[in-house]
């Protein structure tokens, strides 16, 4: 005996079917909701399932004919949920990318930017101009051998260079720190044969009371020039030049004849005050000029101390005071202010030297 009648088998699917189109599956709007539809039509206690398994207790010929009916408003469900869930999936979708997008447009947040040191900005301008213009870079230790830094140098031993107020020696070891940037000179002629055009910008040392123009650990550029025939007249156009590239092309110099162990002639090399254009004020103390750095032609005694040949050779020399020049160039009356890392101050100069 079947336990269901086909009649009333057919009443209960026509019941789901109408059932289910009465609702409201396009009004679902989430996919918790969705699933609870797709089991309420199709999960295993679904009222459509029942059905499908009593098929079995009906006669063959009705559950061949009604069978597929069943089957028919299963896979009808199955499609129309899916759909569903396609939409809702991409609603979903849609509202993420909405809501996620990125406004281009917008301003970013400021990074906080380093910046280089003033120092660092006008000696790497003043080592730009010069490799510009041929010379090429050289380095030496800032520990230096009395003979690299005075002996070599013509800078005998009773020499008041030498003072210990000046110098500062090692306590335990030969060797002073170098007082000047001259010393990559000889280093530079032990090693390569002239000709030769080189620059040296670093760090020296000397015992000196800190005040507004002085420091005892300051800057130099070093600048050696060796060939034959080289004279006088190459170093003042090659100053001339450098100074003016440096100042602005309206630079005027004037060549004081000054003297240096280790060049001769050797000069002084002024230029018209940066402050007053001349006519006198307290920078450059009334005189209408500001002292730059020290040069001449290369002294015998140097070339005999590296072995070369001074019948053959010639050259000149000179040595910047990096902090000199950034003082000038940068406006800045104390040269203190470059080494106590105040931001306040150090921000104030970027890659333009403005
Ligand atoms: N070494 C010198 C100093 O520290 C500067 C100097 C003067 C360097 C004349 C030179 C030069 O090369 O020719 O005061």
């Amino acid at each position: 005996m079947p336990e269901i009648s086909r009649k009333n088998w057919e009443a209960r699917l026509e019941a789901v079917r109408s059932d289910f189109a009465a609702s409201a599956l396009d009004c679902l709007a989430t996919l918790e909701d969705l699933e609870l539809f797709r089991v309420k039509y199709l999960g295993r206690k679904s009222e459509l399932t029942e059905l499908l398994k009593l098929l079995k207790d009906l006669a063959p010929e009705d559950k061949r004919a009604l069978g597929p009916q069943a089957q028919k408003l299963k896979s009808g469900i199955e499609t129309a949920v899916a759909r569903r869930q396609a939409e809702l999936e991409d609603e979903l979708l849609q509202s993420k990318l909405a809501n996620e997008s990125l406004d281009v447009t917008l301003p970013s947040y400021r990074e906080p930017r380093g910046r280089l040191h003033p120092l660092t900005l006008v000696m790497d301008e003043m080592t730009r101009i010069l490799t510009l213009m041929g010379f090429s870079l050289a380095q030496g230790p800032h520990v230096e051998t009395e003979r690299h830094n005075f002996e070599a140098l013509n800078i005998p031993k009773h020499h008041p260079a030498r003072d210990m107020l000046d110098t500062f020696y090692l306590k335990d070891a030969p060797g002073v720190l170098r007082t000047h940037t001259s010393p990559v000179q000889v280093r530079v002629m032990e090693k390569q044969k002239p000709p030769l055009r080189i620059i040296c910008p670093g760090r020296v040392f000397r015992h000196e009371e800190v005040d507004a123009s002085h420091s005892s650990v300051f800057h130099q550029i070093e600048g050696l020039a060796v060939d034959k025939g080289v004279s006088f007249a190459d170093l003042k156009g090659t100053l001339d030049f450098f100074l003016k590239e440096l100042f602005g092309s309206g630079t005027q110099t004037r060549y004081r004849p000054s003297y240096f162990p280790f060049t001769e002639p050797s000069t002084e090399v002024d230029v018209r005050c940066l402050f007053c254009g001349g006519s006198g004020c307290s920078a450059c103390k009334r005189s209408g000029w500001m002292e730059i750095l020290g040069a001449g032609v290369v002294n015998p005694n140097v070339f005999k101390a590296v072995g070369l040949d001074p019948a053959q050779w010639s050259g000149f020399a000179f040595g910047v005071g990096v902090e000199r020049v950034a003082m000038l160039r940068l406006g800045v009356s104390d040269m203190r202010l470059f080494y106590e890392n105040d931001q306040r101050f150090l921000s104030q100069f970027d890659e333009n030297l403005a």
